[in-house]
């Protein structure tokens, strides 16, 4: 079936800073967890970094000219915090401000609205040395720096995201330590987790101060569809007890003020939340105006006795130590393919089940697709092309079953394709290329892979043809 999406409908491309831009150590910019994490061995594939990255910092007008013949309407991208706050607090490298300033005016000459995540992961090194996520003072520091961005971009910038997956942020840095900083230690993931709200909620009131109704307010979260092995109610309450430190843990307090009481249960042994002050609910509660969201597969999980050693295919288990924070009776269970380069199982449905799903729980909140996409063994043909129509068939499956969710009453309002160009995947470093235009890493050279031109029509016309051009 072909299918139209209206004209306002928002297409666009997402990245992260520390994943295309390089320059680290240019105009000021000081060190983030990244650039230690990434330093240090082991902890990356090939010891690969972002020092280089796809150059982007040297080479953004060429970019942004990419991107208007992409056609895009939007642009998605994340500010460096160590770029504009060095030490992660008190001055402002003005020399940083001023590349995020002529990026966003070139967007606009281009007719490109930009979409900025104020937080992709790259928190300043100095505020992890005085205790990262899991210290209130990050959450603090990070209001502070919300409102130096908001003053400085807020007259060309209506949408701000304040921050991306701080889910990965929470539990990959400080659980499973598969992310910077590589921390091990379950309660300080949790502490994380609540001064990622407060921080989410303390960025949102600078947002508010500075813009009033003209800002759009976001949250960008990866919400995890989980689905239970067998309708047993051990596997529904595996299925439950996911939920609720995945997504529960952000979406509650975040648009309810509050936290779940069965995440309070669940997690009683490792931490009793102490760290939760009175009033910061209220300020965590802030209210979005719409909810980003990342989808990039789906998950199958059943009970286990606690002690039984556990599969844990859940794409992120790569490490001793589990993200999974009071789930210590879950497994995840392998799933069946296709599956994409990173080993994440190819599902549409569970994008039009998860957009259905918030939009039951959350009427009237509208949702943005904020990153979707996929990694394949891309190869440069002997035409000097990059024919990947396995990109293309999932991406046209994904934005099919969003169409679905909106048939179903969803209020879907645009699609931002991840990623605009290969780019450094964190743990993966350069082995994952999730672009629809390719990066020669040697040259810095630009390709369009064939998702890109495909992309462009998309993009052009509104029209996601039948079917998609596998070849
Ligand atoms: C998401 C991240 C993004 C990218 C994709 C593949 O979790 O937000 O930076 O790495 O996954």
């Amino acid at each position: 079936m072909s299918r139209s999406f209206d004209r306002g409908f928002l297409w666009g491309a997402a990245t992260a800073s520390y994943q295309i831009e390089g320059a680290v150590d240019e105009d000021g910019r000081g060190p983030s967890i990244w650039d230690t994490f990434s330093a240090t061995p082991g902890k990356v594939a090939d010891g690969h970094t972002g020092a280089v990255a796809a150059d982007h910092y040297h080479r953004m007008p060429a970019d942004v000219a990419m991107m208007r013949e992409l056609g895009l309407d939007a642009y998605r991208f994340s500010l460096a915090w160590p770029r504009i706050q060095p030490a992660g607090s008190g001055p402002v490298e003005r020399r940083g401000l001023d590349f995020y300033s002529r990026l966003v005016d070139e967007l606009l000459a281009a007719e490109i609205e930009p979409i900025i995540t104020m937080y992709h992961w790259d928190l300043p090194q100095p505020l992890e040395d005085a205790g990262g996520w899991p210290a209130r003072e990050t959450a603090e520091r990070f209001g502070e720096y919300a409102a130096i961005v908001v003053d400085a971009l807020g007259d060309r910038v209506r949408r701000w995201t304040t921050l991306n997956e701080p889910w990965c942020s929470a539990f990959l840095g400080y659980a499973s330590g598969v992310h910077a900083p590589g921390r091990t230690d379950p309660a300080a993931a949790l502490s994380a987790v609540h001064h990622l709200n407060l921080g989410h909620g303390l960025a949102g009131q600078a947002v508010r101060a500075a813009l009033g109704e003209q800002g759009m307010l976001s949250l960008t979260l990866n919400l995890h569809v989980v689905r239970p092995d067998s309708d047993r109610p051990e596997d529904l309450d595996a299925v439950r007890r996911i939920d609720a430190v995945a997504n529960r843990s952000f979406l509650v307090p975040v648009l309810e003020g509050h936290y779940p009481e069965d995440l309070l249960a669940d997690t009683a042994r490792v931490t009793d939340w102490g760290f939760v002050q009175d009033g910061d609910l209220a300020v965590a509660h802030t209210g979005l105006d719409v909810l980003g969201v990342n989808y990039y597969s789906t998950q199958r999980v059943r009970h286990v006795a606690p002690g039984t050693p556990r599969s844990m295919a859940d794409g992120h288990a790569a490490s001793a130590h589990s993200p999974w924070v009071g789930a210590d009776d879950v497994e995840f269970l392998p799933m069946p393919g296709p599956h994409t380069s990173m080993g994440w199982n190819i599902d549409p449905t569970g994008m039009t089940e998860l957009l259905t799903g918030l939009s039951q729980r959350y009427p009237g909140l509208p949702l943005m697709i904020t990153e979707n996409g996929a990694a394949f063994e891309d190869e440069v043909s002997a035409d000097g092309a990059v024919h990947d129509p396995r990109r293309v068939a999932y991406l046209h499956d994904h934005v099919e079953a969003v169409g679905l969710a909106m048939d179903a009453g969803a209020d879907v309002r645009g699609y931002m394709v991840w990623s605009l160009l290969d780019n450094f995947e964190w743990a993966y470093g350069y082995h994952k290329r999730f672009g629809i235009v390719r990066v020669d890493y040697d040259t810095q050279a630009r390709i369009w892979k064939d998702s890109a031109s495909w992309y462009r029509d998309l993009v052009r016309t509104g029209r996601l043809p039948a079917a998609p051009a596998q070849t």
